[in-house]
């Protein structure tokens, strides 16, 4: 048996100790959020917080995670179920459109922001660079961090599309 540390929780897991993380947070812990992209460390899709630092749950053995925090997107909101400030800048820009990289997004833009509250573009991009997006949301994921490291003003939500088929 294997314990881990995920979102504030202790479980323990009947795993191999060469595991990949992510395999148990999916397979598991039916931690869906954190996705599975190349499963080589390049895309970023399965990035994680271990002890607050952006990790690749792809290839991260659970025996090197030891006793370390782990932390999942479905960890990010605090315990009153308030999203953290990354995920309402998400929403407030409307970042995603298929979704799939995001949780991983947000999760490098944590530990960026950890590491440097008030990022410049350029530290922005450098830190993002790994963390790949098929659908090209990169300029609003850059806009979504200048928000929540408040170095711009929230921004609205846009209004509503109208329902299907309105000729509007
Ligand atoms: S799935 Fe882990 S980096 Fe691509
Ligand atoms: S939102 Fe589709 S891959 Fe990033």
């Amino acid at each position: 048996m294997i314990e881990l540390n995920v979102n504030g929780r202790k479980h323990r897991v009947d795993a191999d100790p060469d595991t990949p993380l992510l395999w148990v947070l999916r397979d598991t812990l039916d931690l869906k959020g954190t996705k599975y992209g190349c499963g080589i460390a390049q895309c970023g899709a399965c990035t994680i917080l271990m002890d607050g630092v952006a990790q690749r749950a792809c290839v991260l053995p659970l025996a090197a995670v030891g006793a370390a925090r782990i932390t999942t997107i479905e960890g990010l909101p605090d315990k009153n179920g308030k999203l953290h400030r990354l995920q309402q800048a998400w929403i407030d820009h409307q970042v995603p459109q298929c979704g799939y990289c995001q949780a991983g997004q947000i999760m490098q833009a944590a530990s960026l922001l950890a590491e440097n509250p008030r990022p410049s573009d350029a530290d922005i991009d450098a830190a993002m660079a790994g963390n790949l997006c098929r659908c090209g949301t990169y300029v609003r994921i850059r806009a979504a961090i200048k928000q929540a490291a408040g170095l711009s003003p929230r921004r609205a939500v846009a209004a509503a599309r109208p329902p299907e088929g309105d000729a509007r």
